[in-house]
């Protein structure tokens, strides 16, 4: 049967846009909504372009109280009933409540080899610890900060006098190749790891 998926995002929605574009055919999945937590993200009017239902819930409508926003987007995904939730570009860091009601079933993508440089900043990290490598990973969401399961990588390799903005454009693209492959992967069950770049 196919799979729901729900993915929550904050900005431009490229690695949202990757994913379901890739959703087709006898891909195991079809996107459910796409929910933002910042209601002018560019993301949502590309979700809606794509005919797909879009939420916004603005996390500032609910100053300090995280847990009255989280409990607005539990609601917003139970109401639809996503099989799978993917992070996409979605930068508010979730309670361990939250997290462990999506348990086994909520991936995200972070820019950097995990566990390296868990949190933000992290192309600028990279570089400033004279890393050889970089890159990106998708892994199972747990109540662990960028810390559950690895389900794949992609590397690339750091270029003398490579700046953040330049890793970032570098690690863009593979971040949109690994996370439609990783999707494809967990819906079908598979757990190993997929391995991109060099
Ligand atoms: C990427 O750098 C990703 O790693 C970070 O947000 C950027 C992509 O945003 N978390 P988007 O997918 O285009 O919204």
């Amino acid at each position: 049967m196919t799979k729901r998926v729900a993915i929550l995002i904050s900005g431009g929605g490229s690695n949202m846009m990757s994913l379901v574009k890739d959703m087709n055919g006898d891909h195991p999945c079809r996107p459910c909504i796409v929910i933002s937590n910042v209601p002018d993200a560019g993301g949502l009017a590309k979700a809606a372009s794509a005919g797909i239902a879009t939420l916004a819930i603005d996390h500032k409508q609910f100053g300090k109280d995280r847990g009255a926003f989280e409990d607005a987007v539990h609601d917003a995904l139970v109401a639809v009933a996503p099989d799978i939730v993917c992070l996409a570009g979605f930068m508010r860091i979730l309670s361990p409540e939250f997290m462990a009601k999506w348990d086994g079933r909520m991936l995200n993508i972070h820019p950097s080899l995990l566990p390296k440089y868990r949190g933000l900043h992290t192309h600028q990290r990279a570089i400033d610890a004279g890393d050889e490598y970089h890159g990106c990973t998708v892994h199972e969401v747990t109540a662990e900060l960028d810390g559950g399961p690895i389900l794949g990588q992609a590397r690339i390799v750091i270029a003398a006098g490579d700046t953040a903005d330049d890793l970032a454009a570098k690690v863009l693209p593979f971040e949109h190749a690994l996370y439609p492959k990783v999707l494809r992967r967990f819906a079908s069950g598979k757990r190993d790891q997929v391995v991109l770049g060099v």
